[in-house]
């Protein structure tokens, strides 16, 4: 038996077992009959949702390359704010929808009823409608974790609008290229981010961005910290204040299930991030479905997923799939560490939170802190934990367990994507046990399958690893990229014909158990986010003093991978610690502050090629430190560029 094999199993609590949704006996055969007939399936889960003109179509998909189509539900109609909203408002009127915990803890939280929710998104809909915004047309949120972000995507939904929510730390520039690519017709965005005591320009950022954007981009502007801001007359518009007059009601529309909901631009191996579609019906039914099932949330419970709303995680589990299954779902504007590094328990405490979920960079940096801080709060309300975003290394999930979890709390190891809409990989609580550090199991209607990266050969031993692959559709995943679907069958089914490529690589042990291992392309993982090496290094070489540079991944304790740079500069430039700080501050500019290098290697010379292709294999072991396995160096074009790295890399420790 390998290691993993070998890893110790975690079973749920007999307590929590009785409870579950799926109990231990059932996974086998739910999963089984999921994969034998999807149609079957997929037509009864598709009721968890209300269709206005139920679907008589369910699964229509092909994975074919040159007619790659996704289709699921098609000729059913609904809306899916109606779904997070309306349909809730006989029973669940006066019931919490979102609890948001403000970044300042002196400041009260505000429990926003579904009676609320629907008033508010109605509201901000009417804004919208009266900006021209119809059915089909493009709307960019780069908003703080605020209300105001749930009403904006409701509000979309509501009218057939399709949002793209820009994360609030992406710079001016990032933010103007996803405006561009989408042609939106509005940003709504507010004056002031407040995160962790500090505030970023948010109306600075977004007035630097539309001067490279359309003339009749409007921007509706959240007056949320209240700080002066500079104003467009014309342009900019005060969105609470439109509100306010705007009429409480807004009729939903009648969406087909394969209208597109929102777009998420997300990192690729080449410069131009992604632009990721996500439809409304099958969506919505994974998104939904997923939220119950992973997290074995019951009715009642208060479900807090730490994510923001600028990434996949924030769209499926703060709101779609909470909001859709009548859940109390908390919203958080802070950090983990402000005012102290007991911010997450005590709000875990205060609002009696059940399930939680939380990526392992955080886990890591709060294990950092000492289990003194979550013993000071009471934790027993919480029923669940969860984990996303990178592999958790079993130090921190044994941290996890023992000093969060109390070791009562399973620990759902959620393995998904952007592009998947919700869970691939994922322990079903109560049904599977867990091992530290495995994804486990796949969810109901998912075929991972591994293949031989060189061959391509599906491996079929049990024990077995490989690129990880996934053999059929579900319903939610992503459809297409915007305006460029040949770039969407490229980059996910064309180096597997027939399949759909994860970017992973994975392990597969003796019980079936799926290992992931990480990116196998030019993404590298940073604290849970994606970042493309290339979308680095050309932000890198248009600063006019760098020649050229190779952005590869290297282990970093908190953040999983820090960004290590190596820069070429120009002719007759000389390195200095200046010129590296200036550098660090250009990339934050160009990209975001998520995009910083944490390390910068100034290299005369880039190992190459005789064709002129850079050898990343190399840089990353010297990355990594270990120059032991540096491989095959006879095709450099110039070997002796390596040693030269090595010494530096060296003199670094
Ligand atoms: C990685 C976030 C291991 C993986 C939902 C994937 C994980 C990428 C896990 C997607 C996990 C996410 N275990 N790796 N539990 N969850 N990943 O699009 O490399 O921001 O391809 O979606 O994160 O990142 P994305």
């Amino acid at each position: 038996m390998s290691d993993h094999a070998a890893a110790q199993k975690y079973a749920a609590s007999e307590e929590f077992v009785a409870h579950a949704h799926v109990k231990p006996a059932e996974y086998a055969a739910q999963y089984a009959a999921s994969v034998a007939d999807p149609n079957a399936f997929w037509a009864k889960e598709g009721q968890r949702i209300d269709w206005i003109k139920d679907f008589t179509r369910v699964k229509e998909t092909s994975f074919e390359r040159g007619a790659v189509s996704i289709k699921w539900f098609e000729d059913g109609t609904l809306n899916v704010s109606a779904n997070c909203i309306d349909r809730h408002m006989t029973r669940r009127a006066n019931q919490t929808a979102i609890i948001w915990e403000p970044d300042d803890p002196k400041t009260p939280a505000q429990h926003i009823t579904y009676a609320q929710l629907l008033e508010n998104t109605s509201r901000m809909a009417n804004v919208l409608k009266a900006q021209g915004v119809s059915r089909g047309d493009r709307v960019v949120i780069y908003l703080p974790m605020i209300p105001e972000a749930a009403y904006a995507m409701l509000a979309c939904a509501r009218i057939g609008a399709i949002h793209s929510i820009v994360f609030a730390g992406f710079s001016p520039d990032a933010l103007a290229n996803r405006i561009n690519d989408s042609e939106a017709k509005v940003l709504i965005t507010a004056d002031f981010a407040p995160r962790g005591g500090k505030k970023t320009a948010l109306k600075n950022n977004a007035d630097q961005a539309l001067r490279h954007c359309d003339d009749r981009v409007k921007c509706l502007v959240v007056k949320h910290t209240g700080d002066q801001t500079h104003w467009t007359e014309g342009r900019d518009i005060d969105l609470k204040a439109e509100m306010a007059a705007a009429k409480p009601y807004c009729a939903y529309v009648e969406m087909g299930a394969e209208d597109p909901l929102f777009i998420l631009y997300t990192s690729g191996s080449t410069g131009k991030p992604k632009g990721v579609v996500h439809t409304s019906g099958g969506y919505l039914v994974y998104a939904a479905m997923t939220q119950q099932i992973t997290f074995d949330y019951h009715d009642g419970d208060v479900f807090w997923c730490t994510a923001d709303v600028g990434w996949v995680t924030g769209h499926s589990y703060i709101i779609y799939g909470p909001l859709a299954n009548g859940a109390t779902t908390v919203m958080f504007e802070g950090v983990p560490t402000f005012p102290d590094a007991g911010r997450f328990w005590e709000v875990c405490a205060k609002h009696k939170v059940n399930q939680f979920y939380t990526a392992p960079t955080a886990i890591r940096s709060l294990m950092g802190m000492g289990p003194e801080w979550p013993a000071k709060h009471d934790l027993s309300s919480l029923k669940l934990l969860g984990s996303v975003g990178e592999p958790i290394n079993p130090e921190a999930w044994n941290w996890y367990n023992q000093h969060v979890g109390k070791g009562r709390c399973p620990i759902v190891d959620t393995f998904w994507q952007t592009e998947t809409g919700g869970h691939l990989i994922t322990p079903i609580p109560g049904a599977i046990p867990q091992k530290p550090g495995s994804a486990t199991l796949p969810f109901f209607g998912i075929q991972p399958i591994v293949l031989d990266p060189a061959t391509a050969k599906v491996q079929d031993a049990v024990e077995t690893d490989g690129v990880l692959c996934i053999a059929d559709s579900w319903p939610g995943q992503m459809r297409t990229l915007w305006g460029d679907h040949a770039r969407f069958e490229e980059a996910y089914f064309s180096q597997y014909p027939g399949y759909y490529f994860t970017g992973d690589g994975c392990r597969r042990d003796a019980d079936g158990y799926y290992w992931i291992t990480g990116r196998v392309d030019d993404v590298i993982n940073v604290s849970g986010h994606r970042m493309g090496t290339a979308e680095v290094e050309s932000a890198l070489v248009a600063h006019p003093k760098v020649a050229e540079s190779a952005v590869v991944g290297y282990p970093h304790d908190i953040k999983g991978q820090g960004i290590y740079a190596y820069v070429t500069l120009m002719k007759g430039e000389e390195p200095s610690e200046a010129l590296r700080k200036e550098l660090e501050a250009w990339v934050r500019t160009e990209i975001g502050p998520i995009a910083k290098p944490d390390l910068i290697q100034w290299a005369p010379g880039l190992p190459k090629t005789r064709s002129g292709k850079i050898m990343r294999r190399i840089l990353r072991k010297i990355a990594e430190n270990d120059f032991g396995a540096l491989g095959d160096t006879s095709t450099l074009a110039d070997p002796s560029v390596v040693d030269d790295l090595i010494a530096n890399r060296m003199n670094k420790g």
